[in-house]
């Protein structure tokens, strides 16, 4: 049992990818993986602390590992990422038996902290983080995350994300574009840049001289990577959303018709109160503008139900932004309290029964709208990098097509992993679509 590691992720892809960036370290110490906690000497849970059903999951997983120390009193617990990052020396003192904890900063310290005797909450700020490049454990083969920011500056007020992950800072292009040249050189297709608000990267070698966000220019370095089909970022935030960026995706042959952009709210008295710095009249504004440039661009959303005030007016201008915009998908969430966020100290904040019913008429009506965006594809020729077998149905494979939607399929023997083919869909569910494969050569972008 010596130096096997069992590591668990909660939350979104920046989470992900810090695990595999934990499991990049590790491996430089000569750790190798289990999918068995009780075949491990050491266990990392790598958390998320957005909403309090993550908060909630993880503490519950939490009590199964601490079984598990009693029967086996050499095992090394450590708790990473945001909720680590949270609470700080506080979760140490409450919960003895976990060994060390650090923060989404501090993954670089993990050698350190697994030889250490004395138990630590490593959460410190890690001024050099954007300038250390970790090693990462990936393995898809096919598509990969890079990160391009750390932090946000925003402070929405109900998100804690500023609180755990720090302020914002953007890698060295130069770093960024090397991580992708390795990647393409070991058979990487698609490639995702991560950020918590990605269109305010700046590369700090250029904003010496030049303030305004170098996200456009990054996306043409990685464009020009030989190589690289495929490239998606995530998440952009609707009030930096430039005009430069909109053309950069028109026109980066590579650069994929799709963008996450989070509403949040129809409403612009709860915008205003979210601190999103844009109305709802500015966000449909860069709809707009998207759709007039990107023709065939996807666009999917974020949407609060319940946030603090929230009237059932406010709520119905929600409703009819869904129906105005007419979303490719949403995920919706009910507003969760959250510690150290100026939202949590607001008066009139909302029941758990209203809450849910508005997440309910949320969660309807954007089923109907993606079920009637989704059926108009039936026929079209459409281009998707396959990933494998479907994980809920092993007769099938999926895809995803450049617009981010999934497509099953029944595979042939000429179809491998990481190809590019034609489909042509054949039926349109929900959350996927169906089709049947053309042909080996890819549809090139129409501009
Ligand atoms: N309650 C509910 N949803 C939240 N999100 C962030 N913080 C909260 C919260 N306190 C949602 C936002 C964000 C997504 C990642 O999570 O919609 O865009
Ligand atoms: Fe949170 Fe707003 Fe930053 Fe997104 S942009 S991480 S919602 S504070």
């Amino acid at each position: 049992m010596d130096k096997v590691a069992y590591l668990q992720t909660w939350g979104c892809q920046m989470n992900v990818h810090d695990t595999e960036k934990i499991a990049g370290v590790l491996r430089g110490e000569g750790y190798s993986f289990t999918n068995e906690p009780e075949d491990a000497a050491l266990i990392i849970l790598n958390t998320c602390s957005i909403r309090e059903k993550a908060e909630h999951k993880f503490l519950s997983r939490l009590g199964y590992f601490k079984l598990l120390k009693r029967k086996r009193p050499g095992l090394q617990i450590a708790v990473s990422g945001c909720i680590a990052q949270q609470e700080g020396e506080r979760f140490l003192i409450d919960n003895q038996y976990v060994n060390f904890t650090f923060g989404p900063q501090n993954i670089v310290k993990l050698p350190e902290l697994i030889r250490r005797d004395k138990r630590k909450a490593a959460v410190g700020e890690n001024p050099a983080l954007a300038e250390t490049d970790l090693p990462a454990v990936r393995n898809d083969g096919t598509r990969a995350w890079v990160n391009i920011m750390y932090g946000c500056n925003n402070f929405c007020s109900y998100c804690v994300v500023p609180h755990t992950r720090g302020r914002e800072r953007s890698r060295p292009m130069d770093s960024i574009v090397n991580e992708i040249r390795n990647l393409s050189d070991t058979g990487y297709k698609e490639i995702t840049l991560l950020g918590q608000n990605v269109n305010s990267y700046k590369d700090p070698k250029r904003s010496v001289f030049n303030n305004s966000s170098s996200f456009p220019q990054l996306l043409e370095a990685v464009n020009a990577i030989e190589g690289i089909e495929r490239v998606r970022f995530v998440t952009s935030h609707p009030k930096d959303l430039s005009p430069e960026l909109i053309l950069a995706i028109r026109d980066l042959n590579k650069v994929c018709e799709h963008i996450h952009l989070p509403l949040q709210s129809g409403s612009s008295k709860i915008l205003s109160l979210m601190n999103r710095k844009y109305s709802y009249a500015e966000y449909l504004d860069k709809v707009t503008a998207l759709r007039r440039h990107i023709p065939d661009i996807t666009i999917t959303s974020d949407i609060i139900a319940g946030f603090p005030t929230e009237t059932g007016q406010d709520h119905d201008e929600t409703l009819a932004a869904l129906k105005e915009i007419e979303f490719d998908g949403v995920f919706a969430f009910k507003y969760s309290k959250r510690r150290y966020t100026r939202a949590s100290e607001m008066e009139g904040q909302i029941g758990e029964d209203v809450k849910s019913d508005r997440l309910k008429t949320i969660l309807e009506l954007q089923d109907v709208i993606t079920d009637k965006i989704n059926r108009r594809l039936k026929g079209q020729k459409v281009e998707i990098i396959v990933e494998g077998e479907s994980s809920s149905d092993t007769n099938h494979w999926t895809g995803r097509t450049r617009t981010n939607k999934i497509v099953n399929f029944t595979p042939e023997q000429s179809i491998k992993k990481g190809m590019l083919i034609t489909v042509t869909i054949t039926n349109s569910f929900r959350h996927s679509l169906e089709g049947r494969p053309e042909g080996l050569m890819p549809v090139t972008k129409s501009n």
